[in-house]
C-alpha cells in the first residue's frame, strides 16, 4: 500500500508518521461520542480487535518484522528462591529478574501464561536520559533510549504484551507528553484503533513554580487498550459530594428519596413501539421513547415517572440508586511521593498504589492474573497482591528486585524517613495550618504516619526468579530480604488483617451503600497502633489541635523523655514549665499528669483493659481527667484494636452519615444509629470507612470546617 508521509518536521533518528490513504473517517454522534465508521458492534463472541489496513503507522529505522521479535531468543530460567511447599510455578506468584524481552518471550511458551492475563500495566522508562538512584543513592537504572530506538524497544514488548493477554484482557502503558504520542500509534497498530479505550491524565505532583516560557508540567498519561471489544470492567465511581447530589435537587415527599428529572425519550426516530404513542403521546419529533410502552407503564406504577404540570413525562433517577459518579478520564488523586507522611519504598519512579488499585479493580477480578514487566519497586504487585489477584512481575535492576522484596517482606515507609536529618527538623517545626477535623482524624493520622506498615500481611506466596546465568547477582538482596521476612513484624497483627478482609466482606454484604465506599477506597488499613500510655498521651496532647500543630507538639512532648519514650515515671520526672514551652495548655498538662497517675496506680492497667467489654473499657478510660467518651472510642479503635465501636458523635462521621445516608440533622442520632447496628460486629471498619469517604468528598474542607467547630474539649468526667 502506497503510503503519504505527513508533513511535520521530525529529526531523522525519531519516527515519521505515515498515514495510509483512505483511513477510517471519524463521526460524531448528536451525542457528542465519537465513534468510527468501521467499528462493528461487539459480536457475542467478542472478537479480537485487530489492527486494519486502515490504521495509521508509525515508520522508522530499525522497525522490525512481528515475526522476527516473536522468534527472537527466549530467557532460560532458574528459580532463585520458592516458600517452603509452593505448589508448581504454573499456578505461582513469579517475580523474575532479568530482560523482560527474553522473559515475556519465554513466558509466551508458557501454557499457564499466554493468553491468560487478564490485566498489563506498565510503566516504562520514559526516554528521560537519565541515571536513576533510589532514595538511599543505590544505582536503580539507567533511562537512555531515545528516539526511533525507544520506539522499538518497547514495541516488541507490547507485541509480545499482546499475545500474552487474555481476550478480554487490558493493558495501560504509562507515559509522559515526551513518548505517549508515538507509543499511541504503535498501540493503535498493534491493537488496532477500535481498541483505544482511553488516554487517562494523571496529575503527577504538585504545581511547580517553572521560570521557563512555558506552563508548569503536573501530567502524564496513561494509555488504555484493551484486546477486544469485551474486556473486564468493573466501572470504577466517585462518591458522590455534597455540590454533585445536588444536581439530585427533587425530593419525592412520600420516600424522602432525592432524584433528578431525565428525559424518558432518546435522539432518533423509530418505527416500532418505541416511536408510537404511549398515554395517548408521542415522543416529541426526532426522538424516540427509551423504553416500550409496557416497560414505561411499569416504571410509571412504581412511581418512577415525574408528570409536569402539563402533562409531559421525564424519568426520575434517584441518588440512592447511584453508587457514585462514573470516574472520568482526568486523575487528580494520585501523586507520587508528594510529602513526608506518604509512605513509599525509595525506588526511583515509584507510582502511587492508589493508581494501581484503581486500575486492578476496574480492569481485573479477584483470582486474575495481573503483570507488569516494568516492575520497579512492586507497586502493582503488592497492590495486585492485596486485592486478590495473582501476578508476575519482571525487572531488569537488582535494585528493583530488592526493593520488591522489602516490600513483600515489610510494605513501605514515610517519606520522612528518607529525608535528611535538616529537613526532618523542617518538617517539624513548620505548621501547615491545615485544620484538624475530628480527633478521628488526628489519632488515625498518627496511625498512618507514625506506626510501621504493619496492617500489610507480609508477601510470601511467590518465586523469584532469573534469567540463567544472573541467578548469583541476587544473593546479597536475596540473604537480606530473608533476614528481615524472619524478624517479627513489629506490631504485625496477622489475624487482625484477615479479620478486617471479612469485615469489608460482610459490610459490603449488608450495607450496600457502604459496599460502594468499600469498593472505592479499597481494603481497609487500620493499623493496630502500641496502646497503653504513649497512645493515650498522643491522644490528650492532639486535642483540639490541627494535625500538623499536633504532630509537632507531639514530637516536643517526647522529645522531652528520656529516648523520646514516654512512660509514667518519665513524666515525674519532666516540670511543668517544660511542658508548657512544649506547646502543652495549663488544662492539657493537669491531664496528662491524671493519666500519668492512674496509669501508675494501676487504675488504668492494660492487660485489664484488654479483658474488659468495650462499655466497660470505655467507662474505665473516662475515668481519667482529659479522656471523655470520645476519646475513649479512639482509644478502642486505634489502639485496642476493638472493631465494634461505633463514635456516633464524631463530628467527621456525623458528616459522612449525613451524606452517605442522605441523614439530616433532625432525627440523626436515632437514625445513625440504627444504620450502624447492620454493621456489628465491625462497627469500628465502617466507621473508619466513613471517615474515608468524607475525605474523598470534594466538600471535605468544608465538612472538617464544620466539624471542627463544633468540637469542644472534652473535660475530666
Ligand atoms: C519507571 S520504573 C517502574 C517503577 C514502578 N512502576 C514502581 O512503581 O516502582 C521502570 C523500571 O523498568 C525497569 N526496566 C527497564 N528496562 C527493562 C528491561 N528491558 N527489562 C526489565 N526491566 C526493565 C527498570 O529497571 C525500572 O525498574
Amino acid at each position: 500500500m502506497v503510503q503519504q508521509p505527513l508533513a511535520w518536521p521530525l529529526p531523522a533518528r525519531y519516527a515519521r508518521l505515515h498515514l495510509p490513504l483512505g483511513s477510517a473517517a471519524k463521526t460524531t454522534m448528536a451525542t457528542g461520542v465519537p465513534t468510527r465508521r468501521t467499528q462493528r458492534k461487539p459480536s457475542a463472541r467478542r472478537d479480537a480487535v485487530t489492527s486494519s489496513d486502515a490504521s495509521p503507522v508509525l515508520s522508522y529505522a530499525g522497525k522490525r518484522d512481528a515475526a522476527e521479535i516473536l522468534a527472537g531468543p527466549a530467557a532460560r530460567i532458574s528459580r532463585v528462591w520458592a516458600p517452603p511447599g509452593l505448589g508448581s510455578e504454573p499456578e505461582s506468584n513469579r517475580l523474575y529478574f532479568g530482560d523482560n524481552l527474553r522473559i515475556l518471550r519465554h513466558l509466551l511458551a508458557d501454557d499457564c501464561v499466554r493468553g491468560r492475563v487478564r490485566l498489563v500495566y506498565i510503566d516504562p522508562p520514559f526516554a528521560t536520559q537519565s541515571a536513576f538512584h533510589s532514595r538511599k543513592l543505590a544505582p536503580a537504572y539507567e533511562d537512555t533510549l531515545a528516539g526511533a530506538e525507544f520506539i522499538e524497544h518497547l514495541r516488541a514488548r507490547l507485541l509480545l504484551l499482546r499475545e500474552i493477554l487474555a481476550q478480554d484482557g487490558s493493558l495501560y502503558v504509562h507515559l509522559d507528553e515526551k513518548m505517549v504520542f508515538h507509543i499511541k500509534v504503535i498501540l493503535d497498530e498493534l491493537f488496532g484503533e477500535a481498541a483505544f479505550r482511553n488516554c487517562v491524565t494523571r496529575k503527577k505532583c504538585n504545581p511547580k513554580n517553572y521560570t521557563r516560557r512555558q506552563y508548569g508540567n503536573v501530567a502524564d498519561y496513561i494509555l488504555f487498550y484493551s484486546k477486544s471489544s469485551g474486556p473486564v470492567w468493573n466501572r470504577p465511581v466517585e462518591p458522590w459530594t455534597e455540590s454533585r447530589a445536588r444536581e439530585y435537587q427533587y425530593v419525592e415527599p412520600e420516600t424522602g428519596r432525592r432524584f433528578m428529572k431525565v428525559p424518558v425519550h432518546a435522539p432518533g426516530t423509530r418505527r416500532g413501539a418505541t416511536g408510537g404513542r404511549w398515554r395517548g403521546k408521542l415522543p416529541p419529533p426526532g426522538k424516540h421513547w427509551q423504553f416500550p410502552p409496557q416497560k414505561l407503564d411499569e416504571l410509571d406504577a412504581r412511581g418512577e415517572i415525574y408528570w409536569s404540570p402539563r402533562g409531559n413525562p421525564r424519568r426520575k433517577v434517584y441518588l440512592d440508586q447511584s453508587p457514585g459518579v462514573g470516574v472520568q478520564d482526568i486523575w487528580l488523586d494520585f501523586k507520587d511521593a508528594h510529602n513526608q507522611n506518604v509512605r513509599i519504598t525509595g525506588y526511583p519512579t515509584e507510582k502511587n498504589p492508589g493508581l494501581l488499585e484503581r486500575i486492578i479493580e476496574a480492569s481485573s477480578n479477584p483470582g486474575d492474573l495481573v503483570l507488569d514487566c516494568y516492575a520497579g519497586s512492586g507497586t502493582t504487585l503488592s497492590v495486585a497482591d492485596r486485592l486478590g489477584r495473582r501476578w508476575i512481575g519482571i525487572d531488569a535492576s537488582r535494585e528493583a528486585i530488592a526493593t520488591s522484596l522489602r516490600r513483600f517482606a515489610h510494605g513501605t515507609e514515610r517519606m520522612g524517613d528518607f529525608v535528611t536529618p535538616a529537613a526532618k527538623r523542617d518538617q517539624t517545626t513548620r505548621p501547615h495550618g491545615r485544620t484538624r477535623e475530628s480527633l478521628f482524624d488526628s489519632l488515625e493520622a498518627v496511625a498512618v504516619a507514625e506506626a510501621p506498615d504493619s496492617a500489610r500481611e507480609a508477601i510470601t506466596q511467590f518465586v523469584l526468579l532469573a534469567e540463567r546465568g544472573q541467578k548469583r547477582e541476587l544473593d546479597e538482596c536475596v540473604r537480606d530480604w530473608r533476614q528481615r521476612a524472619a524478624a517479627p513484624r513489629q506490631g504485625a497483627a496477622a489475624p487482625a488483617v484477615a479479620e478486617l478482609r471479612r469485615a469489608e466482606r460482610e459490610l459490603s454484604r449488608r450495607d450496600a451503600k457502604l459496599a460502594a465506599v468499600i469498593a472505592t477506597i479499597g481494603p481497609c488499613r487500620l493499623a493496630p497502633k502500641s496502646g497503653g500510655f504513649e497512645d493515650l498521651l498522643d491522644a490528650i496532647v492532639s486535642q483540639q489541635l490541627s494535625n500538623s500543630a499536633a504532630a509537632t507538639i507531639r514530637k516536643r512532648v517526647r522529645g522531652l523523655f528520656d529516648r523520646g519514650k514516654p512512660s509514667p515515671a518519665g513524666l515525674a520526672r519532666i516540670t511543668d514549665p517544660a511542658l508548657r514551652a512544649a506547646g502543652l495548655s495549663r488544662r492539657k498538662v493537669e491531664y496528662v499528669r491524671s493519666l500519668a497517675d492512674h496509669v501508675r496506680r494501676g487504675v488504668l492497667d492494660r492487660q485489664a483493659l484488654r479483658r474488659m467489654s468495650d462499655a466497660d473499657a470505655i467507662d474505665a478510660l473516662c475515668g481519667v481527667k482529659g479522656i471523655g467518651r470520645w476519646t475513649a472510642e479512639m482509644y478502642l479503635i486505634f489502639s485496642m484494636h476493638r472493631l465494634d465501636v461505633f463514635p456516633g458523635g464524631d463530628q467527621a462521621i456525623r458528616a459522612s452519615m449525613m451524606d452517605l445516608y442522605r441523614l439530616t440533622e433532625r432525627g440523626y442520632e436515632q437514625r445513625a444509629v440504627r444504620i450502624a447496628e447492620q454493621w456489628r460486629p465491625y462497627r469500628s471498619v465502617a466507621s473508619w470507612y466513613l471517615y474515608r469517604h468524607l475525605e474523598h468528598s470534594r466538600e471535605r474542607v468544608h465538612h472538617m470546617e464544620r466539624a471542627r467547630r463544633r468540637f469542644h474539649v472534652e473535660r475530666g468526667a
